[in-house]
């Protein structure tokens, strides 16, 4: 057994599918650990949840642009995932798209979970699409993550059905769930063959 991959962690919101990669590892069914999470938001569910597990945790919020970073603050955000020796670069609802630094630094080896059946839905909101779109089909994607938004080659997929009274809400939810049992998986299988 080698040691185990270290993983980053970056995110923006809630933090469920941050806490659905803990859960995995602590319940041993994800070999890897998490070596530093990174917020660009004050308040985001991923810095509590990396304060309660001991994990170093950070926040770069970005004062001069809301759908990235700019390539200061990315510059420091590859800076810390070095130092924690970072293996796999794991978007966790990180709400900006990845630019210079970061996709040199870590090439290949970053991935994001995204609420569609990629290609269908990329960007915001994307059950929501689905929904009004009149599918009896939804799920979620994990990707490579290129320069493009939610455009990278698409790793693995889990469905789920859209139901005749479903909301916005129940729809999410419901791929939400999916993502917190694709996601650790997915990261399971990547860091068990790198
Ligand atoms: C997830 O639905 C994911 O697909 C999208 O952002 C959401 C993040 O949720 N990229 P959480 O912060 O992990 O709860």
């Amino acid at each position: 057994m080698g040691t185990k991959k270290r993983l980053g962690v970056l995110g923006s919101g809630k933090g469920s599918n941050c806490a659905a990669i803990l859960e995995a590892i602590r319940e041993d069914r994800l070999s890897a650990e998490i070596a530093v999470v990174i917020a660009d938001q004050p308040g985001a569910g991923i810095l509590d949840l990396a304060a309660a597990a001991n994990i170093p945790a950070h926040l770069l919020t970005e004062p001069r642009y809301r759908t990235r970073w700019s390539p200061e603050v990315e510059a420091q955000a590859v800076t810390l995932m070095q130092e924690a020796a970072v293996d796999l670069v794991v978007l966790a609802g990180f709400m900006r798209v990845v630019k210079e630094p970061l996709l040199t630094a870590y090439p290949g080896r970053i991935i994001n979970i995204h609420p569609s059946l990629l290609p269908k839905y990329r960007g915001l909101a994307a059950w929501k699409q689905a929904l009004e779109a009149g599918d009896t089909v939804a799920g979620c994607t994990v990707h490579y993550v290129d320069c493009g938004v939610d455009t990278g080659t698409i790793i693995a997929q889990a469905e789920v059905p859209i139901l005749p009274n479903d909301t916005p809400e129940t729809l999410h939810a419901r791929i939400q769930k999916a993502e917190h049992d694709l996601y650790p998986r997915v990261i399971g299988q990547l860091v068990a063959s790198a």
